[in-house]
């Protein structure tokens, strides 16, 4: 395994920022977004169950549509890759069944090995009323949010989270609903415009002391 330095990961993060101006003239390579298609494929999420599905809104005519949908932030239109990361609005029986599938398909085995492992993400889930599993689902797409921008940075690719968006609005264009999911968060992603002040703009952060305890 490949292992950068400290120095190179700290330049990479201090590198990016949430970008507000991309070149539109600038798109990310194939290879390059096929990395980052696969960031996000290997996100890791709670038990494994990936309660999500990623969007690329390639469509120049939607990206039009999400534009007043989106405070009008231009990103949605200039960036080269406009992702829309979603929810997975149910999670039932059936969906762990298809993910154990999954897990013996790729690991082998046999299926009543993991009955155990079936009885806790079934009680697990059944636990929580509707509201509270779509917002579980939700939290697990904040962490590819997270893993898809650090990745992006490490490739020297530019992006934007974006919550400034009508998440019922996205549903209703993208028509997301009637696939069993519904919009999280959006992230758009290429290469900064040389115009964009931000990048230079300064990191505001508490200092490290404030926000990390050690107790000992
Ligand atoms: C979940 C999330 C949603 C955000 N939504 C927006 C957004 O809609 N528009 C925008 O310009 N920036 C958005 N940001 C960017 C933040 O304002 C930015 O990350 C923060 O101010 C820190 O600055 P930096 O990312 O440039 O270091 C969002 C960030 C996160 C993590």
């Amino acid at each position: 395994m490949n292992s950068i330095s400290p120095q190179s990961l700290l330049a990479s993060l201090n590198w990016r920022y949430a970008t507000k101006e991309f070149d539109p003239t600038r798109k990310i390579s194939g290879e390059t977004w096929e990395a980052l298609a696969d960031s996000l494929v290997l996100t890791p999420s709670s038990f494994g169950l990936q309660p999500w599905q990623f969007f690329l809104v390639e469509s120049e005519s939607l990206r039009a549509e999400l534009l007043p949908n989106s405070w009008n932030q231009k990103q949605v239109v200039d960036c080269s890759h406009f992702l829309v990361l979603a929810s997975k609005i149910s999670m039932e029986e059936e969906d762990i069944d298809r993910f154990l599938s999954r897990t013996i398909e790729v690991r082998g085995g046999d299926i009543e090995s993991l009955t155990g492992y079936r009885d806790i993400m079934v009680g697990f889930t059944a636990n929580m009323d509707d509201a509270a599993r779509l917002n579980w689902a939700k939290l697990q797409t904040y962490i590819a949010l997270g893993q898809l921008m650090t990745s992006a940075a490490l490739l020297g690719v530019d992006a934007c989270p974006m919550e400034g968006i009508d998440a019922d609005e996205y549903d209703r264009i993208l028509g997301l609903r009637e696939k069993g999911y519904t919009t999280s968060v959006a992230c758009a992603l290429g290469y900064r415009a040389e115009s964009d002040k931000y990048a230079s703009a300064p990191k505001v952060r508490f200092e490290k002391d404030e926000v990390l305890s050690t107790l000992s």
